[in-house]
């Protein structure tokens, strides 16, 4: 960045701290001893086209913008900004008319190609750049491509010693390990669970996190959380003994690859431990199958052919829920989960990578 002519595709899955990746970002620029730059943010939304986008871009940056703005519109303007700016466009996962985005994709490459000295910066969950604003191959040369991964156990556990001190606070290394462990390498998490329990600290007058804050936070994080109603969706019954709880909850626990893809069979394990007997794939493909339709929310992504699939939480964040669900509804032990997941966060010792899925 900084460099003319060159803009930014900041990608990844929800959650992994894209936003926060950008707002640095933009600080940054203010910060160093780089010639003087303007930060502007906007998000975007399911309404939003290219006229919109613009729009509020340069209502954040006090300037109009003439009806029905083109991409040699949105040049000619930003050419002329002094100084220039890091325009961030957050959430373009959102935008959902396609021509738009090809106008964006056109609006890069004609900066690019102009040298014009503003950076844009577009932000949305997404696996590839293609994703995020469709295959435009003129505009990949103009474009660095940031892939945001999940976050390691060590920059968690950072994350979280950093928050609580400036709180005043320390924790015990059961209260880290269990956090950073259950975050699955998402700071959403890390953040929420952080947060819930250093408030409860902090009612009780006293000034070190232990695991029963934590234990108290992943019962607030369960009740409170978005995913919640996700949840709920996908293991309603009217049948107390069903066991889409059981399955699901199996689905988050189950090995998988670094895509965060399981097999049927990868289910078996954990599901034993979770109902309590030996269940063989038939007894819970019905479920599996069910998780991917609409009525129980899609919870769940198939790829694949017959006898070879693979599933996937379709929204990355349900399955971390999920588990931490699990723990909240006593369906599972902390041990347990350490076991399945191989990281044993019930010891002291701080925690070593092992997998992030
Ligand atoms: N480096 C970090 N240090 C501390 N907290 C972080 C960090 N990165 C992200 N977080 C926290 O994690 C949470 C999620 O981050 P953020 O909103 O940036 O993710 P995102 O990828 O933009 O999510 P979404 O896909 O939902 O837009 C926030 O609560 C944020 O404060
Ligand atoms: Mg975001």
């Amino acid at each position: 960045m900084g460099q003319k002519g060159l803009h930014v595709a900041l990608y990844g899955e929800r959650g992994v701290g894209k936003t926060s990746l950008a707002n640095v970002l933009s600080e940054i620029f203010h910060n160093q001893n780089l010639p003087e730059y303007r930060a502007v943010m906007i998000n975007c939304n399911t309404e939003d086209v290219f006229d919109s986008i613009w729009r509020n871009v340069f209502r954040e940056l006090h300037l109009a913008l003439e009806d029905d703005a083109s991409p040699e519109d949105v040049r000619y303007h930003l050419s002329r900004l002094d100084p220039p700016a890091i325009i961030v466009i957050d959430e373009l996962d959102r935008v959902e008319d396609d021509d738009s985005l090809s106008l964006l994709s056109d609006t890069v490459k004609s900066l690019s190609d102009r040298a014009v000295p503003s950076t844009l910066v577009l932000v949305g969950v997404a696996g590839s750049v293609d994703e995020l604003i469709g295959e435009h191959r003129s505009v990949e040369r103009a474009l660095v491509q940031v892939e945001m991964p999940r976050m390691s156990l060590s920059e968690l556990r950072e994350v979280l010693e950093r928050g609580f001190g400036e709180i005043g606070l320390t924790a015990r290394p059961t209260a880290l390990n269990k956090i950073t462990a259950l975050s699955e390498g998402l700071p959403h998490f890390t953040h929420l669970l952080g947060g819930f329990a250093s408030e409860r600290v902090v009612a009780d007058d006293r000034n070190e996190v232990v695991l029963a804050d934590v234990d108290a936070a992943i019962d607030r994080a369960v009740t409170t959380h978005t995913m919640r109603s996700a949840y709920q969706t996908a293991t309603r019954s009217t049948r107390a003994d069903n066991l889409y709880p059981d399955v699901l909850l199996a689905c988050a626990l189950a090995a998988k690859d670094a895509l965060g893809f399981f097999s049927a069979g990868a289910v078996r394990d954990p599901l034993e431990i979770v109902a309590k007997r030996r269940l063989q794939i038939p007894a819970f493909a019905r479920h599996l199958k069910q998780f991917l339709q609409p009525e129980r929310g899609s919870v769940l992504y198939r790829t694949g052919e017959p006898r070879r699939y693979f599933y996937r939480f379709a929204n990355p964040l349900l399955q971390p829920y999920v588990i931490l669900n699990g723990l909240a509804e006593n369906r599972i032990t902390d041990e347990e989960v350490a076991e399945l997941q191989g990281i044993d966060f019930t010891s002291e010792s701080p925690l070593e990578q092992r997998r992030l899925f």
